[in-house]
């Protein structure tokens, strides 16, 4: 099966030496994709924007298949001084997304928003300008299992007071983040990672302790994968492909305080491959990873951007590497039914 180069609507690229690592793994497979600004220090201003985005270019180079190309989308941080003022400069830098982490929900919040409203007027200057805003959507203070459900009222309210204002929840977990979206307006969208469609909780805690499969919003029950799975295979066109690929070092994950995040980048199309092969069917994949995310944020099909590049999937074995340069992937060691072959020059 060959596909245009698809889209990631939800990475991590880190920062300093691995940056580059995380990145041509991420090149390797996709050709545009939405980098998260939690990085140390966050990405919130242009000049911090333009750098980092270069970085990741540079980076790249390397890792792109012959025939292809690699866009990386820019976000920036939501921080609680942030002023509507500071929006349109972003904006002109080149940033399609804002990114709101509650304070504390996840790696790296520490400096994220205390008080939603506070940010109103913030808000209000993304709907102007025409940016995104993607939500971690979890409320820190609930109960692990109920902080997405609980988080979903001030998504509702932020969707009343900005009529024309694009939300993206961002690796959608429940049941309840599923009907919401399904519930909600054209313009609002969730992504969803292939840990949250493929495993549940018990990957995590039902038998051995998996600190690799530990994440923010964590795995949820069986029927919460279920709805995922009906979401995505059911072809709706507000549910596209974020990995959430978020890498941590192998010591930094089998601790006794360890960090959260599951490094799927370079697994995630044949694992994808696999799940539409038994769930869907192609056409509905390629909607999922090249279609649906482009639409939504306003953006050229990979398929219709020239010198975009395609990639292979083929039924064909493939034994996922124990570890990527210190960090254990998702599937680590397993053999999946599908593997990934770089495109061709010459093919389109
Ligand atoms: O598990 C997660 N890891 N969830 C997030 O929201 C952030 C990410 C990270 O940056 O490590
Ligand atoms: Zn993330």
């Amino acid at each position: 099966v060959i596909f245009p180069r698809p889209d990631d609507f939800h990475v991590h690229l880190r920062q300093g030496a691995a940056l580059a690592l995380y990145t041509q793994d991420l090149a390797a497979n996709f050709g545009r994709a939405l980098i998260m600004p939690n990085t140390l220090p966050p990405v919130r201003d242009p000049a911090g924007l333009i750098a980092y985005r270069d970085q990741i270019v540079t980076a790249a180079q390397s890792a792109i298949p012959a025939g292809g190309s690699f866009i990386p989308l820019m976000s920036f941080k939501l921080l609680g001084d942030m002023l509507a003022t500071n929006i349109a400069p972003l904006k002109a830098a080149g940033a399609v997304a804002a990114k709101l982490y509650p304070q504390g929900a996840t790696t790296n919040a520490q400096d994220g928003v205390a008080e939603i409203e506070t940010l109103f007027p913030v808000f209000q200057a993304l709907q102007d300008e025409n940016i995104v805003l993607c939500i971690h959507s979890e409320d820190p203070q609930a109960f692990c299992l109920d902080r997405e459900k609980a988080f979903l009222p001030h998504i509702r309210s932020i969707l009343q007071a900005f009529p024309r204002l694009r939300v993206v929840i961002e690796h959608a977990s429940t049941a309840e983040a599923v009907q919401f979206v399904l519930d909600g307006p054209d313009r609002l969208g969730a992504t969803i990672t292939v840990h949250h469609l493929l495993y549940d909780l018990d990957a995590v805690i039902g038998d051995h302790l998996q600190p690799h499969m530990f994440c923010k919003p964590v795995l949820k029950r069986p029927e919460d994968k279920l709805a995922l799975q009906h979401a995505v295979s059911s072809g709706h066109p507000r549910f596209f492909f974020g990995s959430d690929s978020a890498p941590h070092d192998r010591v930094k994950k089998e601790c006794d305080c360890g960090a959260a995040g599951v490094y799927s980048a370079p697994v995630a199309l044949p694992l994808l491959a696999e799940f539409f092969s038994t769930h869907a069917n192609q056409t509905t994949m390629q909607n999922f990873i090249a279609r649906n995310g482009a639409l939504f944020y306003g953006l050229p099909l990979p398929g219709d951007q020239p010198g975009a590049g395609t990639v292979e999937l083929t039924e064909q074995p493939w034994t996922v590497p124990a570890q990527y340069h210190g960090v254990v992937p998702l599937a680590a060691g397993s053999t999946l039914g599908w593997s990934v072959r770089p495109i061709t020059k010459g093919k389109s």
